[in-house]
């Protein structure tokens, strides 16, 4: 019988996709009541793990793209998850040592491990605040986010695998405008979205999995997913299945992930 100690405010009684996802990706920050919810969706996407892993890698392609190729030196990161090697601001500061990064979540799990989040370079600045996606006026308001991030220039809001905890009736299309209205002019958004366009059937009964544990899990189509760049420009390859996107070597079924993945910038 496994003996859980439930880290300060954490509830070990219900399942939560920080700790679910970690666990796909061999971590070792999730309960008992994540690995059941996480393994009955595995049963119905045999290739979860693999999909956590490809995510993971465009987190890092992303990173890297924006930096190198979109001058990009500060980021906004909402949904960020537990601590996984390399973050997105090692990633970032391995290039451009100066860069600054804001990571956001509103899982307490999150919390308790942020320290890890913030190990920054000296010449650069990784921060984390608790915040909630779905009231972006309160977030943009944050004054360690307003101290770290200078809205003068150009950010890249990167909100990786998160905007399928939204549920329609919280309209992420609006909370996601929001964000994009308050970023400067050559400001990026990087998004991946699971949808339900390759595999219809795997797709639907892991929603059903989580579903059925309480969660709030919405795979999308890719014309729901466009629209949440509004009128941003999509960069090159476009919105596309994640392991496509300027892919680091050739993929062989890259609708093998069911995930869309798209960086776009405002004009
Ligand atoms: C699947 S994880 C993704 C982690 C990371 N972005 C990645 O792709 O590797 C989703 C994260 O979004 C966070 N999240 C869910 N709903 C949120 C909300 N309303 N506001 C902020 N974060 C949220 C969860 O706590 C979780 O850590």
């Amino acid at each position: 019988m496994e003996n859980e100690v439930a880290p300060p405010g954490v509830n070990i009684n219900v399942p939560h996709s920080a700790r679910i996802y970690d666990y796909w990706l061999g971590g070792k920050d999730n309960f008992a009541v994540d690995r059941a919810v996480g393994e009955a969706m595995i049963k119905a996407i045999p290739g979860m793990r693999y999909m956590a892993a490809e995510n993971r890698k465009f987190v890092h392609r992303a990173a890297r793209n924006l930096v190198e190729k979109e001058g990009i030196r500060q980021f906004l990161d909402i949904g960020t998850g537990i601590p996984t090697r390399p973050n997105l601001h090692e990633v970032a500061q391995r290039i451009e040592p100066t860069a600054r990064v804001v990571y956001v979540d509103n899982d307490p799990i999150v919390l308790v491990h942020a320290r890890a989040l913030m190990i920054s370079t000296e010449q650069g600045r990784s921060e984390y605040i608790s915040a909630d996606i779905r009231d972006p006026a309160s977030l943009l308001k944050d004054p360690v986010l307003l101290e770290t991030l200078d809205f003068s220039q150009p950010i890249g809001l990167t909100l990786i695998a998160i905007l399928m905890l939204i549920a329609d009736q919280d309209d992420p299309w609006a909370g996601v405008a929001a964000l994009r209205d308050a970023m400067p002019s050559g400001s990026c958004l990087a998004i991946t979205h699971p949808t339900a366009d390759f595999a219809p059937e795997e797709v639907g009964e892991a929603v059903a999995a989580a579903t059925s544990a309480g969660m709030t899990l919405v795979a999308r189509t890719r014309e729901a997913v466009e629209r949440l760049f509004g009128d941003w420009e999509l960069l090159e390859p476009g919105l596309v299945p994640v392991s496509s996107w300027r892919p680091d070597e050739q993929v062989d079924n890259p609708k093998a992930a069911y995930y869309w993945a798209g960086v776009a910038r405002k004009p």
